[in-house]
């Protein structure tokens, strides 16, 4: 008789090592590329809280949290549990012709969170669906067809998603994107309101900070933009996708600026790390708008949204935020964090600026004033943008064991976006770091040509 078992351990042990072959031979093979010439190319066998782990037991402090998916974590016991007791419990999974508990319960948590209790949920797969939900139901909702985001924006890469990215590297080559979608100055009302005074724009989406290039709305910003689209029969679509559940030092980042969004687009942490679920809270009248008629009841579905994983992993996660005093951890941590680095700044000419909120960073650096500098500096930059910020998370990840990134294409920002369990220990390991590297790239400067051309020679022969 054959075996009828699945064994995930054995199948791991005998075929983890042939990962990237067979991400070569069978995925996207540019990816193990750039993690190779990179040296990014770690085997990471365990992880647990804010460490990943290598095959040969190294420890790597994760200031990525898979892109701000782990706010509590990895591995977090507590959801881990939860998924445990959901499957346990043989839970009616996906009737579809049913209205769930679980769905129920974690929208009626989520709208607690919001300004007032005039919203409905909606749940998604990702933070792009539920940003291309927001656009159906502005278009919707109020019956226009234009809608505004803003340059630098990233709201995901689906096409409805993409038509409001604010990077070329991302649209282009991609053909026609959704008509009526325009692009104004992040933090320019005058240009919004411009855009807007032909009431024809359906809604305006922005992020209450960017995530490329970790760039924070100016004071009073959301609230005028808010106002500017209302006074216009626009909608504000509020994405917070990657600055929600407590990333920016509150729950919603949307929370610093005062302001009433008509929606708001989650996903990522909400998860827990586990099971991939976004959601759309938006207000009453829109959500009733799109589904005014019992015929209406599904014009706008999908197939996984209200998953009993996704909405355990959602219910245990805001449970958690709670119970560990999360949202308070990262503001507390992420204004230390903030403090050591701009003593960082100060002890370093490459750096330009400090920014972000709670444990949304970004480490700008930009032209030294020295000469010694600035000739290698321009150096570098003749061969490709951004390039001193990859030299500067190489070393981070070689030499200190710590996982960040370059903030966006053609931008010299690092960014970290450290799991919201940060402790002042791991906050203090990445300001020494990081003050280690750039003293290091400032002293070496023959080391700084050599990882540098090291690093754009494939960029360079790639864009031929
Ligand atoms: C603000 C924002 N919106 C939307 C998205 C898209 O989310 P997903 O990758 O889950 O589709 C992201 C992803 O980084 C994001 O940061």
């Amino acid at each position: 008789m054959t075996d009828q078992s699945f064994d995930l351990k054995s199948l791991l042990a005998e075929r983890d090592t042939e990962a990237f072959a067979l991400h070569e031979r069978y995925m996207n093979p540019q990816m193990p590329r750039i993690l190779r010439t990179i040296g990014f190319d770690a085997d990471y066998v365990r992880a647990e809280g804010a460490y990943l782990f290598d095959r040969d037991g190294r420890r790597y402090l994760d200031f990525l949290s898979g892109f701000g998916v782990f706010a509590l974590g990895r591995c977090h016991p507590g959801i881990e549990q939860a998924l445990r007791d959901a499957m346990d419990l043989a839970l009616p999974n996906l009737v579809q012709m049913e209205c769930a508990p679980l769905s129920g319960l974690l929208a009626e948590a989520l709208v607690r969170r919001m300004p007032d209790d005039d919203y409905r949920c909606f749940f998604t797969n990702s933070g792009a669906e539920s940003v291309e939900t927001a656009i159906k139901y502005a278009r919707c909702a109020t019956g226009k067809g234009r809608v505004l985001f803003a340059d630098h924006a990233f709201h995901g890469l689906t096409m409805g998603a993409l038509s409001l990215n604010g990077a070329h590297e991302f649209r282009d080559r991609f053909g026609a994107l959704l008509p009526g979608c325009q692009s104004v100055p992040f933090g320019d009302l005058f240009a919004l309101e411009r855009e807007l005074v032909a009431g024809d724009v359906a809604a305006y989406a922005v992020e209450p900070i960017q995530g490329k290039g970790v760039f924070v709305a100016p004071d009073g910003y959301l609230r005028a933009a808010a106002d500017l689209c209302h006074r216009h029969g626009a909608l504000l679509v509020v994405d917070e996708v990657q600055t929600g559940l407590g990333r920016s030092g509150t729950f919603f980042a949307f929370e610093q600026s005062d302001v009433v969004p008509d929606i708001v687009t989650i996903a990522k942490a909400l998860s827990g790390g586990y099971v991939p679920v976004g959601a759309v809270i938006a207000k009453g009248d829109v959500v009733e708008r799109v589904f005014d008629k019992m015929d209406r009841a599904v014009v706008h579905s999908s197939t996984f949204g209200q998953n009993v994983l996704g909405m355990t992993a959602g219910l245990a996660t805001l449970h958690f935020l709670d119970a560990e005093s999360i949202v308070e951890r990262a503001s507390t941590v992420g204004t230390a964090l903030m403090s050591g680095l701009e003593s960082v700044k100060q002890r370093h000419e490459l750096v330009h600026e400090v920014r972000g909120r709670g444990l949304m960073i970004g480490i700008e650096f930009s032209r030294p004033r020295s000469m010694r500098l600035r000739a290698q500096w321009t150096l570098l930059e003749s061969m490709r943008t951004g390039l001193f910020t990859q030299m500067v998370i190489v070393p981070l990840f070689r030499d200190h064991g710590i996982l960040s990134q370059v903030a966006g294409d053609h931008q010299n920002v690092l960014k970290i976006l450290p799991p919201l369990i940060t402790t002042h220990e791991q906050a203090n390991e990445f300001v020494d770091a990081i003050d280690d590297v750039l003293g290091e790239l400032e002293r070496s400067l023959g080391l700084l040509w050599g990882v540098g051309s090291s690093l754009a020679l494939p960029a360079l022969r790639a864009r031929r």
